[in-house]
């Protein structure tokens, strides 16, 4: 009889998105130590609740509906863009700011209205990430400070990331290639965070 040794397969873990830019600079991150599956790779194409009041409450919402309707083992994600001179807005709302409906340049031409007169532009992103394995849920948060622009700078990227400049870098996250953001982003710290719990535990 053979034996074939399963040592050397590459484990599949669900990222509970089908945002195309997330899991470019999530594979990427990851490189080949694990197979990250897409919604679509599940065959899951419904609109997940995303319903709670606070990053973390999203992004552990998203999971455990994946966990629970398809049973694999998954992680999600949930980012807000927190703008000091707003009392933390957009926030939880970041997808949402401009109104349903509406696109990033919608959210960030609100935003950028609504800073108009302000001359405090600081602001950080933060990352939650929920990762449910079995019975277990764990949380890994990132975070990057920065200034709101005065206008958009630079074609990468997506959502808020041309009028972003992370601290001291002096370009705006959409002028920087995906290695340069992924090494020093909310989600590329979270994520760093999340693949040393995953490779040491
Ligand atoms: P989500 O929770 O990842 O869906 O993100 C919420 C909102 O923040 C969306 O409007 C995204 O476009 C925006 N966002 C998330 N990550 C980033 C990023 O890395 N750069 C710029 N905007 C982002």
């Amino acid at each position: 009889m053979r034996y074939y040794s399963m040592k050397n397969t590459v484990d599949s873990l669900v990222f509970a998105t089908n945002n195309a830019h997330k899991l470019a600079e999530l594979r990427a991150i990851v490189g080949g130590r694990y197979n990250i599956l897409s919604l679509s790779d599940i065959d899951c194409h419904e609109d997940i609740p995303e319903t709670a009041p606070t990053l973390q409450g999203n992004a552990e919402q998203k999971a455990r509906y994946i966990k629970e309707h398809y049973g694999y083992d998954c992680f999600a994600d949930d980012t807000g863009l927190m703008v000091d001179a707003l009392d933390g807005e957009p926030g939880v709302y970041s997808a949402r700011y401009a109104g349903p409906g509406h696109d990033s340049k919608a959210n960030m031409e609100l935003l950028l209205h609504n800073m108009e007169h302000e001359t405090n532009r600081k602001a950080h992103f933060s990352t939650v990430i929920a990762l449910i394995q079995g019975d277990e849920t764990r949380f890994f948060e990132g975070r990057v400070d920065g200034v709101i622009l005065r206008e958009p700078c630079g074609k990468d990227g997506f959502g808020y990331d041309p009028i972003f400049e992370p601290e001291g870098r002096g370009v705006s996250f959409a002028q920087m290639s995906a290695d340069e953001k992924n090494a020093i982003s909310h989600r590329g710290r979270a994520v760093a965070q999340l693949m040393d719990y995953l490779l040491n535990k």
